[in-house]
């Protein structure tokens, strides 16, 4: 998009993007020291009239989310969620690597407007560089007084400490994350109550993403009309993108929720065009748990409300896997499959065990002994497991039923070509992988 101004990412080409006083010099910490002279409640109104949605896959509006922390509660955290675990998205480490005061300020802000006093980065551990980053920005914070007691002036304090998390896709869930944080495994918790009413050690809890978070400084200082001003109804303000795959130019890009799927991929400011002689076959436009495109539905519009007209779970991270047509989609499939079977935390049965089947119908669909039946049966499974047919605690085996059902469905023909392609003795194989 030739006239969109990035928001998110305009500092991340100045030199010493991380330094504290480079962030003050492009105006940073202008809009936590506006914040900190309102109401709490006044905060939580802007942000909610900017209906800012969760950029962490749900898309749930984060002034909303404030809202429903009881009135009468005693202490607060904030959680702010940078496990970032879904395959391939890199935005929040984008965010953290490259402009960690943004997201500290945003952070202060969303805690004056819950009022926590307590702040928890929970950072997934294979974040090094991010991790070293983000402790050196919060403690240049610290020294210059906008961490710790009477930020600004205002009587407000705020503490804030990252929390490594070991390494799980599951931590990511915002239930998952709050029981790691207690030091134990982390195992989503039954819901309700919702971490706003119980959630860190009891206590009333808002989680929210490190994008979604890292908006909030802009909302307050340009105001909820300007953030509406960009994207769409219900799709509003500025949004990371990740393009991965044979494109030219993959990474991380900033735009409006108005992008196509074909815009990310071959748009200037986004991938620009698959690298010569690739063609798409399919995208996994949302990281890989909302579903698959094929390359006749590039026009989806990356926002919160297109990819339910696709047959996908949603938007998800916003971070897309482009597919060549040189892949074999058996292999993308078993691919999908062994991962959410070997990150399932198990508790729930359907999950567990479906997540475990899938795998075995993908491999041997991959190894060249699958039957047409398998189709059906690993379709099948996809429809009997997750929290919207009510069967689990957390979405992770939604996330895992959306790809599957919709790569089989969508690319049934190149499977039982592959199917009807196999030697005849591949079937004594079938019978021994039943065993
Ligand atoms: C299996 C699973 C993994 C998740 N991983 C992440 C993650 O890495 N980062 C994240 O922000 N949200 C993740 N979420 C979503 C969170 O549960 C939660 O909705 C989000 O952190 C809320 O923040 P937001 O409202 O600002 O988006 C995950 C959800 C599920 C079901
Ligand atoms: S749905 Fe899967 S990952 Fe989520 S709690 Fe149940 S078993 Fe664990």
């Amino acid at each position: 998009m030739a006239d969109y101004e990035p928001v998110l990412l305009k500092n991340i080409s100045l030199e010493g993007s991380t330094d504290l006083k480079v962030y003050e010099s492009a105006g940073g910490y202008a809009a936590a020291r506006k914040a900190l002279k309102m109401t709490p409640d006044e905060v939580t109104e802007i942000v909610k009239e900017a209906n800012l949605r969760g950029r962490g896959g749900a898309g749930f509006p984060a002034g909303v989310k404030w809202g429903f922390l009881p009135k009468d509660r005693e202490v607060t955290y904030l959680c702010v969620n940078a496990d970032e675990s879904e395959p391939p998205t890199f935005s929040n480490r984008v965010l953290m690597e490259k402009d960690p005061h943004q997201l500290i300020e945003g952070t202060i802000i969303a805690a004056f407007a819950t009022q926590a006093q307590k702040a928890f980065i929970y950072m997934r551990v294979e974040f090094h560089e991010p991790f070293h980053v983000m402790q050196n920005a919060i403690d240049q914070a610290y020294a210059a007084g906008y961490l710790g007691k009477n930020i600004f002036g205002s009587g407000f304090e705020l503490d804030v400490f990252i929390h490594r998390g070991a390494g799980a896709y599951v931590c990511g869930e915002e239930t998952g994350l709050i029981e790691s944080l207690e030091g134990k495994r982390g195992c989503p918790r039954i819901k309700p109550p919702f971490p706003a009413v119980e959630g860190l050690f009891h206590k009333p809890t808002v989680v929210n993403n490190v994008e979604t978070l890292c908006n909030v400084p802009h909302i307050i200082e340009r105001g909820a009309a300007w953030f509406k001003s960009i994207g769409a109804e219900g799709s509003e303000g500025p949004k990371l993108f990740c393009a991965s795959g044979p494109v030219n130019r993959p990474g991380c890009f900033e735009g409006p929720m108005t992008i196509t799927c074909r815009e990310l991929i071959e748009g200037d400011g986004y991938g620009r065009g698959m690298r010569s002689g690739k063609e798409v076959k399919a995208v996994l436009p949302g990281g890989i748990s909302m579903g698959v495109l094929t390359a006749d539905e590039l026009n989806m519009v990356m926002d919160f409300d297109d990819p339910r007209n696709f047959g996908l779970l949603g938007l998800g991270t916003a971070a897309a896997v482009i597919i060549d047509q040189q892949q074999d989609i058996r292999k993308v499939l078993a691919n999908i499959t062994r991962f959410y079977s070997h990150e399932s935390c198990g508790q729930c049965t359907q999950c567990r065990e479906g997540t475990s089947w899938m795998d075995k119908i993908a491999t041997r669909i991959a190894d060249g002994v699958g039957r047409t039946e398998d189709l059906d049966l690993i379709v099948d499974v996809t429809k009997n497991m997750g929290m919207m047919p009510g069967l689990s605690i957390c979405g992770l085996s939604d996330g895992a039923a959306f790809p599957i059902r919709t790569i089989v469905q969508k690319f049934r023909g190149e499977f039982e070509a592959y199917i009807a392609e196999q030697p005849p003795t591949s079937t004594l194989r079938v019978l021994s992988t039943f065993n």
